[in-house]
């Protein structure tokens, strides 16, 4: 690529039928993620979380890398360089959008097309979902070029995998592919390259079913839970329900009333028809 790429080219997306499709687009650098990069990836969520016409969000990467990681001289070198605000504020813009990505209004799907190292699992432990190619490459590389795995890393492998399996992923710097990562439980399921995309979109044709108000409700719910004791989850979700329903309207209502009085689906089949309200 002839010159540096702008900023607002960092991150490209498309909507399609309901879904976000969202790409780190720097192929060319394997679609590291720089300050520019991070700082455009907060501008699109914005411009995505609550628009009418998106309802799941699919967060992938151009080319034949998901995200290698921090940039090694844009976000590391030359942002150390200028200094300790420099780089608190680098941290800020990261670590922002995965924090936003943890909450966002819409199920979100990671689908990794490659390679995903270090800060990478930031923004796939900040999707709700993850599918990866079986052929893509997963590793904490941190080790093998001289620091810990920071930026929520360390966290991510602690969360999603077995002590011993975390901290040999973190120590060894030794890669694993995406069925590994399946097994491991970092990605949902890993699939032929192929059949990624439609899986991923099947997945999420099955979201934008549901009853937005309730996927909202219920990914923060799995998402805090972890964290509580039994009683204090319990206490939580009873309040979460009852937040949720002054947001949902009748929504809840009228799936019972389908299932119960005009029996036209089970919920133990399938979601109700949410675009035919009683009223
Ligand atoms: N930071 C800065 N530049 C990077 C990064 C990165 N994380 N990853 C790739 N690039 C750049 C390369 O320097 C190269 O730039 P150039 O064309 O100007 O020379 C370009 O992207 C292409 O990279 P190659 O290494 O030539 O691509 P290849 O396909 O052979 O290898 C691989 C891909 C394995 C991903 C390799 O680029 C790599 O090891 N990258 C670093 C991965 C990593 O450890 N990331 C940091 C994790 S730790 C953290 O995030 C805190």
């Amino acid at each position: 690529m002839i010159g540096e790429r702008r900023e607002e080219d960092t991150v490209a997306f498309e909507i399609e039928g309901g879904v976000a499709w969202v790409k780190f687009n720097r192929p060319e650098k394997r679609n590291c993620m720089s300050p520019k990069l991070n700082r455009q990836m907060g501008r699109v969520l914005d411009e995505l979380e609550f628009r009418d016409d998106v309802g799941v969000l699919v967060l992938t990467g151009e080319g034949a890398s998901w995200s290698a990681g921090m940039d090694l001289k844009e976000y590391f070198r030359e942002t150390e360089a200028r200094g300790l605000g420099a780089t608190r504020q680098a941290q800020r813009e990261a670590y922002g959008w995965w924090r936003r990505l943890r909450w966002f209004q819409k199920p979100t799907i990671a689908m990794v097309n490659g390679w995903c190292f270090g800060g990478g699992y930031g923004p796939l432990f900040g999707c709700d979902l993850a599918f990866a190619d079986e052929a893509a490459q997963f590793g904490l590389s941190e080790i093998n070029w001289g620091i810990l795995p920071g930026g929520g890393a360390s966290k991510v492998a602690s969360e999603l995998l077995p002590f011993r399996k975390a901290m040999y992923h973190a120590l060894m710097g030794e890669n694993i592919d995406g069925r590994t990562a399946a097994e491991w439980g970092l990605v949902n399921e890993a699939l032929p390259a192929a059949q990624l995309k439609a899986r991923v979109s099947e997945v999420a044709q099955v979201l934008l079913k549901k009853n937005p108000v309730a996927l909202k409700a219920t990914k923060d719910a799995i998402r805090r839970v972890r964290e509580m004791t039994y009683d204090n989850a319990e206490d939580y979700l009873i309040r979460a329900q009852e937040a949720a329903n002054s947001f949902d309207g009748e929504g809840r209502k009228e799936g019972i009333r389908q299932f119960i009085d005009d029996k036209t689906y089970k919920p133990g089949l399938g979601a109700y028809d949410k675009d035919r309200q009683a009223g």
